[in-house]
C-alpha cells in the first residue's frame, strides 16, 4: 500500500535524539530547555514571526492560541467546519461558541464573503485554516477583522513551507498555529508551535503553556502543561532542515500528478494560486459529478490496487454528533465538497513511477465505474 502519508525519519533524527537522552536535559519546568529554543528561533526564522513557543501538539497550539486572544465564554468564533475537528474544539475547550461558515469550492478554503455575513456583536475571532496546504485568503480575511475588530488565528497545521502573497503562511495573521504530528510535513512524532509578531499574545502564549507560571511555582493566570520536551525538540530541529527537500519532493509529485490528470473532465484539480505556494501536504481531487456512494467506491477501489487515498473530512464538523448543539448551519459548498473529495498521496516517500501508477490507476477505475 502506498500510504497517504509517512514520516520521513533518518539517522540524523536518531542521532539528535539519542545525543538529548546522554545529555540528561529531558525537558524544562517552563518549557524552555536549550533543544527547544534552538528549535524555536530556528522555526521562526522560517515563518518570518518574531516569536515562536514550541508545544507537545497541534490541538494544544489552537486552544493556547484562543486563549491568547482572549476569547471567554459566550464569545463567537467564526471557523470552517470542513476542518479537522482540533479547529473547533479549541473554540470550545475556551468556552466559546463555533460559528461555521461555508467554503471557497475551488480552494475549500473558508470564504470571505461567508465570513462576514456571520458577524455578530458576540464575534470575537475568526480561526482560518490552510486546508491541505493550499494558504487561506489572508489578505480578505485580514480586511474583514480589521473592520469588525477582530482577531485573526491562522491554523497551519498542514502547511509548513506555504507561501501566501510571497510571504510564509501565517505572516498576516494575529497568531499562527502548527501541528508536527506524524503525518505532517515535518514531524516530531506529536508537537505543536505558535507563532506571532505581537508581544501581548506571545506573553501569554508563554505563560499558558507552563500552568500559568512566571516564574517557578508563581501562577499569574490559569494555564496548562502544553510543554514540548527536549527530545521532541530534537526532532523538530533536524526535520526543520530537511523541509526544503521534502516541500521539493511533494512539488514534483504533485506537478506530475497535475500533468498527468489535466485532462480528465471528471475531475477538479487542487487549484494553487499564482502568487501562493501550497505546501502540498495532501494532493486532494474533487470528482466532479459523484455523489458520496460513487466516491466512496472510487476510494475503495484505490486501496484495493495499492492507493492509500484517504478523504479529508468526509463528516463536516457542524454534522457531528457533538457540534450540533452549536447550531443549525446549512453550508451546501462544504457538504457537497465533503461528498466528492479525495486525497492521494505525494509525500516525500511517493517515487515517480508510483505517482504514474496512481494517475494510471485513478483513470482505468474512473473509466471502469463510469463516473
Ligand atoms: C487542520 C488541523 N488543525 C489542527 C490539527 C491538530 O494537530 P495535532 O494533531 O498535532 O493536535 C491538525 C492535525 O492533526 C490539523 O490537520
Amino acid at each position: 500500500m502506498i500510504p497517504i502519508n509517512a514520516p520521513q525519519i533518518g539517522e540524523e533524527e536518531i542521532t539528535a535524539v539519542i545525543e538529548v537522552l546522554r545529555s540528561g536535559v529531558l525537558t524544562h519546568s517552563l518549557g524552555e530547555g536549550p533543544m527547544v529554543k534552538k528549535f524555536e528561533d530556528a522555526f521562526a526564522k522560517f515563518v518570518e514571526a518574531k516569536y515562536a513557543f514550541a508545544v507537545n501538539n497541534g490541538t494544544a497550539a489552537l486552544h493556547m492560541a484562543i486563549l491568547a486572544v482572549g476569547i471567554e465564554p459566550g464569545d463567537e468564533v467564526i471557523i470552517p467546519s470542513f476542518t479537522f475537528v482540533a479547529t473547533a474544539e479549541a473554540v470550545v475547550l475556551a468556552g466559546g461558541r463555533p460559528v461555521f461558515v461555508d467554503i471557497d469550492p475551488a480552494t475549500y478554503n473558508i470564504s470571505p464573503c461567508e465570513i462576514e455575513k456571520a458577524i455578530t456583536p458576540k464575534t470575537k475571532a475568526i480561526v482560518a485554516v490552510d486546508l491541505y496546504g493550499t494558504p487561506a485568503d489572508l489578505k480578505h480575511i485580514r480586511e474583514i477583522a480589521e473592520k469588525y475588530g477582530l482577531k485573526v488565528i491562522e491554523d497551519a497545521a498542514q502547511a509548513h513551507g506555504a507561501v501566501y502573497r510571497g510571504k510564509p503562511v501565517g505572516y498576516y495573521a494575529d497568531v499562527t498555529c502548527w501541528s508536527f504530528y506524524a503525518s505532517k510535513n515535518m514531524t516530531t512524532g506529536e508537537g505543536g508551535m505558535v507563532t506571532t509578531n505581537d508581544p501581548d499574545i506571545a506573553e501569554k502564549l508563554k505563560l499558558i503553556r507552563s500552568h500559568g507560571e512566571k516564574e517557578k511555582y508563581l501562577s499569574v493566570m490559569l494555564g496548562h502543561n502544553y510543554r514540548m520536551s527536549e527530545l521532541q525538540a530534537a526532532i523538530g530541529y533536524v526535520q526543520l532542515t530537511k523541509l526544503p527537500s521534502f516541500l521539493f519532493k511533494r512539488r514534483v509529485n504533485a506537478e506530475k500528478l497535475t500533468e498527468r490528470l489535466h485532462e480528465v473532465n471528471q475531475l477538479q484539480l487542487p487549484l494553487e494560486a499564482e502568487d501562493c505556494r501550497n505546501s502540498w501536504y495532501l494532493y486532494t481531487i474533487r470528482v466532479k459529478n459523484a455523489n458520496r456512494d460513487k466516491r466512496d467506491l472510487l476510494l475503495h477501489n484505490l486501496k484495493l490496487r495499492g492507493i492509500g487515498a484517504e478523504v479529508y473530512y468526509a463528516t463536516p464538523i457542524h454534522w457531528m454528533p457533538y457540534y450540533r448543539r452549536f447550531g443549525e448551519f446549512h453550508l451546501p459548498e462544504t457538504e457537497r465538497a465533503s461528498a466528492q473529495v479525495l486525497s492521494l498521496p505525494v509525500h516525500p516517500g511517493v517515487n515517480l513511477e508510483q505517482v504514474n501508477y496512481i494517475a494510471d490507476t485513478l483513470i482505468e477505475i474512473l473509466n471502469q465505474l463510469k463516473l
